[in-house]
């Protein structure tokens, strides 16, 4: 044969062999592909190595040092490009053209003040702190996601923002990622929180609101100390801290409608040291939690005029603070209605349509909300329950709980199949009502 037909033959042998994956792939077939891909032994081992890791070296938010170092490493031994540090010990990888559209998938990565009770190979080798919340698998799964898309860049239709997030357990660690820019030209956004009591293989998810939006208050009530037998010489703080607790109560009971879940707890009374001494001043604090902003504004203004009022009532003078740089006010978590509809799309097509359940909102808060203010996100709640399991699994953010290592493939192939299918379908017309937007809070 001649030279040029060689190159010829050359050429449709290499148009054949690199043809991209997408020209024949049905998008409904991208899912159980991930899937299976992500249960390969060579993933699987890499991921419950990764996962171990960060296990037994727990860090707090804002001090997830070696974590970030870790991510940094392994997307870096996949050739994908990063931003590190973001937002303290945050960080962001990009997958794809680099070009928009942009869709961001994210994981939190702290771990809790707690001492972990589970004897492993692999147990904290951090007194006083565990990974009782999973978070250890939640960076697995996004690094997880990584590689099946790194593998699979060719069915990229634009970019994927993979967001490692700092300090979800109060830090407000997703305020401080959106500040550093996180979210420009992002159009939409996904995360996920394991359920030690869903089962393996299932996932739950809601439209609308799932997650109550929080505040904290602490307020001082100052009175006059003196002796416990001469009351008439003192103002007594104690009596008028447990009138405010039993006034609070009555804001749930009486001043909301029965059909808005709200919560108001205190949880926190200190004052006083000795059996017979009446101290100068009690400090009361604790949460309060609602399903929108309204409510939440609304109960933050009460709870100040009741403390206040109440207290005056009792001649004393108190003065209330809320959300602080730790603790922000989170906003309610509530999921995009459109976004719903693609989750129920890929999360079927991976697990079948009876595996995609329906979710009871809870009065938990996540700060994924703060996304979801901002551009339309998506929270759903990942099944980890070992179904052959007799006895009932630790549950979160207790010193037993154990993450089951088997969701791993799972949530890192939902995460990408979430991403992938997006952008495909971002440019058939968008799977989001772009013009949503929350109030702020
Ligand atoms: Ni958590």
């Amino acid at each position: 044969m001649s030279n040029s037909r060689w190159a010829f033959l050359i050429c449709i042998a290499f148009l054949f062999f690199c043809k991209p994956i997408s020209a024949d792939l049905n998008p409904s077939e991208i899912p159980p592909k991930f899937l299976n891909f992500a249960k390969k032994a060579e993933i699987f081992d890499w991921m419950v190595g990764i996962r171990r890791k960060i296990h037994e070296n727990p860090e707090l938010g804002y001090q997830e040092f070696e974590t970030s170092n870790l991510i940094k490493q392994e997307l870096e031994k996949m050739g994908i490009s990063y931003k590190h540090p973001v937002a303290g010990t945050g960080l962001l990888g990009f997958i794809g053209s680099g070009q928009p559209p942009f869709v961001a998938i994210r994981a939190d990565m702290d771990a809790l003040a707690l001492q972990e009770m589970v004897e492993s190979d692999y147990k904290s080798k951090n007194d006083g702190k565990m990974h009782a919340c999973g978070h250890d698998g939640h960076v697995t799964m996004l690094l997880g996601a990584a590689r099946i898309l790194q593998e699979h860049r060719n069915l990229l239709k634009g970019t994927v923002v993979l967001v490692f997030q700092p300090a979800e357990e109060g830090g407000g660690g997703a305020r401080k990622m959106i500040e550093a820019g996180s979210l420009d030209d992002v159009q939409a956004i996904f995360g996920l929180h394991n359920d030690p009591l869903l089962p393996l293989g299932q996932v739950a998810c809601r439209p609308g609101p799932l997650a109550a939006g929080s505040g904290i208050f602490e307020a001082e009530i100052s009175g006059k100390g003196g002796h416990a037998a001469i009351p008439q010489q003192a103002i007594d703080p104690i009596l008028a801290a447990s009138n405010v607790v039993v006034s609070l109560q009555q804001l749930v009971s009486r001043e909301s409608d029965p059909l808005d879940s709200l919560v108001l707890t205190v949880a926190k009374f200190r004052g006083g040291g000795a059996f017979n001494v009446i101290p100068d001043s009690v400090t009361i604090g604790g949460t309060f939690r609602a399903f929108s902003v309204k409510s939440l504004r609304y109960l933050k203004q009460r709870i100040e005029e009741v403390i206040v009022g109440q207290a005056a009532v009792q001649r004393c003078n108190a003065t209330v603070a809320f959300d602080t740089e730790e603790m922000p006010m989170y906003p309610p978590t509530v999921n995009d209605k459109e976004l719903h509809k693609h989750f129920q799309r890929v999360a079927g097509d991976m697990l079948g349509t009876a595996n995609v359940t329906d979710y009871n909102p809870v009065m938990g808060a996540e700060d994924f909300s703060f996304y979801q203010e901002l551009i339309p996100g998506y929270f759903f709640i990942l099944g980890t329950r070992d179904k052959a399991a007799q006895e009932q699994p630790a549950l979160l953010h207790s010193p037993y709980f154990s993450f089951n290592e088997d969701a791993l493939p799972v949530g890192a192939a939902l995460h990408a199949s979430l991403a992938v299918r997006y952008l495909l379908e971002s440019r058939a017309g968008s799977p989001t009502d772009n013009g949503h937007r929350h109030d702020e809070l």
